[in-house]
């Protein structure tokens, strides 16, 4: 059976990045063909050297707009055959040539339980809204900030006292467990 292949796109730390290509390393359905950033100094960039997948350093032109910038990733992702888009992280919404060219084929996590407090700063904003549960949301990208249909769901409680970095922290490790297993059982339904 062909693997599938999946290109991450990131734009900062990438420690999703970095479980998921730990995930794929021994996976009999995946592997990481490559990792996109737009951002050069990302240190996503060094994990993805660390596993010896190739990299895409994608930076905007002065004064591109943003269907012409994803048109020219759509050309170099394309030496990669992607099955799969995986964002990990990646700041920046997607136009809609780049998600018509991966039609249904490109996933997200999000940092809250989606739809409440999409943008930016998920966990921020759970935290500052004091609430009781937070989580991590896997979805599938649409045209919207955020708003795709949801493919998973993790919660988890927030501990009393808790300070706003343990809460943050304590989330991305649960991220970085969570978007392996639901890759996994995404594949496999899709086979
Ligand atoms: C994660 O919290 C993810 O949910 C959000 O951006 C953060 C990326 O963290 N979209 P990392 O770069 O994977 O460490």
């Amino acid at each position: 059976m062909n693997k599938k292949r999946i290109a991450i796109l990131a734009s900062g730390a990438g420690s999703n990045a970095e479980a998921i290509m730990a995930w794929a390393q021994s996976s009999t359905l995946a592997e990481v063909v490559c990792v996109g950033s737009n951002v050069k100094s990302a240190l996503v960039i060094e994990r993805a050297k660390f596993f010896e997948v190739p990299t895409i350093i994608h930076l905007k032109k002065k004064n591109e707009n943003n269907r012409d910038y994803d048109l020219r990733l759509c050309e170099k992702l394309k030496a990669y055959s992607p099955d799969w888009i995986v964002l990990a992280g990646y700041m920046k919404l997607l136009s809609p040539e780049f998600l018509k060219r991966f039609q249904g084929r490109v996933i997200n996590i999000h940092p809250s339980l989606l739809p409440a407090f999409p943008g930016l700063d998920g966990y921020g904003d759970a935290y500052k809204a004091n609430v009781v549960e937070s989580g991590c949301t896997i979805h599938f990208v649409d045209e919207g900030m955020d708003t795709g249909p949801i493919i998973a769901q993790r919660k988890f409680l927030l501990i009393k006292g808790e300070s706003f970095e343990d809460f943050k922290k304590r989330g991305l490790l649960i991220e970085n467990q969570f978007y392996p297993e639901v890759l996994e059982k995404l594949l496999k339904d899709y086979l």
